[in-house]
């Protein structure tokens, strides 16, 4: 029979810590798993600007017919300018494409089709770590994979000669995916000056960047956050950007995401665009269009936006107050480790460096989940709970080692 060679598929970590937490019966549980964003009250928040738009879009509600497969224009003339600056040279000369994309992981998965496709047999060079979905992303679209040296375990920071020594190994016209901020799991990124030296080394050995860019306003904030995609915009590179509405908007179902991939000409970039609805009548169509109409609405109106990038800023901050609180809490643990990664890591996590065999305990005998590689989710974290995941992590490294 058909079903009899079927057998039980891995599911990714992060997906094991969502269903371990769903099915968790005790009341107190917390969940720092999966990357989401929850207010002071622990809840994922309706933000202000969205109920906002909310009403407009309803306000002016026609039909919800079929949108392009490319999406809608509001949302990807926002995404461009949120990403590139409104002022970018790469958007007036009309080489941006942007894609509407399902989230963060359908604008990787989109970039993917395109690279297997234009450049076969590239090798794509992953962080070590990285966020748990990038390797199937893109060994599904058939690309081989390659690692490069990221986080230093010794001093809880980067490994940026480990990282710009493998990065200078690679043959030109590979394909290396880069965290624009907040990388996903570690926390940790790259300052200024070392995204300068990355640009101008990747130029130099031809070097294709992909920059996953989910957390744009969570690390120093919208504009410096763009960092990365501006420097590699202003070279002759091709450049692939996946972005994410997913955590900035708290629209995590919804699924808004945009590719945008900065070419040489508007033919080029209207071919890539032609190229990506290809793929994604192939796959699904068309993109829906709820989600994307807030996001257009909320980037394409001044005082929404001005509302929304206020209240961002409000949850960035919220996440520094939290890991200024656990840091506190946890201070004298595992023979006076320097837990002080803790507020320097960037982002909605934190790689805390405690073992599989604590995360563990932690699920197991304090109802606290996270992914087993010791990444938690600190924008989980406020002040009904604080106190008790830092019980749970004192009891569950003892007198022993953090880690
Ligand atoms: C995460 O890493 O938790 C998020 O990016 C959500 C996901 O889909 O994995």
């Amino acid at each position: 029979m058909l079903f009899d060679r079927i057998e039980a598929a891995p599911l990714d970590p992060v997906l094991v810590s969502i269903e371990q937490f769903a099915a968790d019966p005790r009341a107190q549980k917390v969940n720092l798993g999966v990357g989401m964003y929850y207010d002071a009250a622990g809840r994922i928040p309706l933000m202000a600007a969205v109920r906002q738009a909310e009403s407009r879009v309803q306000a002016r509600l026609a039909n919800w017919g079929y949108g392009m497969s490319e999406g809608l224009a509001p949302l990807r003339t926002g995404a461009a300018e949120l990403v590139f600056g409104a002022d970018a040279p790469a958007i007036a000369d009309g080489r941006v494409a942007t894609i509407q994309s399902l989230g963060g992981t359908g604008a990787l998965r989109l970039g993917a089709e395109l690279l297997a496709r234009l450049a076969p047999g590239a090798q794509v060079a992953l962080s070590t770590p990285s966020w748990a979905n990038h390797p199937s992303i893109f060994a599904a679209a058939g690309l081989p994979l390659v690692s490069y040296p990221y986080y230093d375990r010794a001093t809880g920071g980067l490994d940026w000669p480990g990282m710009r020594g493998a990065i200078a190994a690679l043959p030109a016209g590979s394909i290396v995916v880069l965290h624009a901020c907040c990388h996903n799991p570690t926390g940790v990124d790259l300052d200024q000056a070392q995204w300068l030296a990355l640009r101008d080394l990747m130029v130099d050995k031809a070097l294709i960047p992909f920059l996953d860019l989910a957390y744009q306003g969570f690390a120093d904030g919208l504009e410096a956050d763009a960092l990365a995609p501006r420097l590699f915009a202003a070279t002759d590179l091709p450049l692939f950007v996946a972005t994410s509405f997913s955590k900035s908007f708290a629209l995590y179902g919804e699924r808004v995401g945009a590719l945008l991939v900065v070419t040489r000409s508007p033919d080029e970039a209207a071919n890539l665009i032609g190229q990506c609805k290809n793929s994604i009548r192939n796959m699904y169509s068309t993109p829906p269009t709820h989600g994307a109409a807030l996001v257009g609405e909320i980037l394409g109106d001044p005082a929404l936006r001005a509302l929304w990038a206020s209240e961002l800023e409000t949850m960035r901050q919220r996440i520094h107050g939290v890991r200024a609180a656990l840091y506190e809490r946890l201070a004298g643990i595992g023979n006076d480790t320097d837990l002080s990664f803790i507020v320097r890591q960037k982002g909605l996590f934190s790689y805390t460096g405690l073992s599989p065999a604590q995360m563990i305990a932690l699920r197991e005998a304090h109802a606290i989940h996270a992914v087993a590689d010791g990444r938690i989710c600190v924008a989980a974290l406020n002040e009904g709970n604080v106190d008790r995941v830092a019980a749970a992590i004192r009891a569950v490294v003892g007198a022993g080692a953090f880690g």
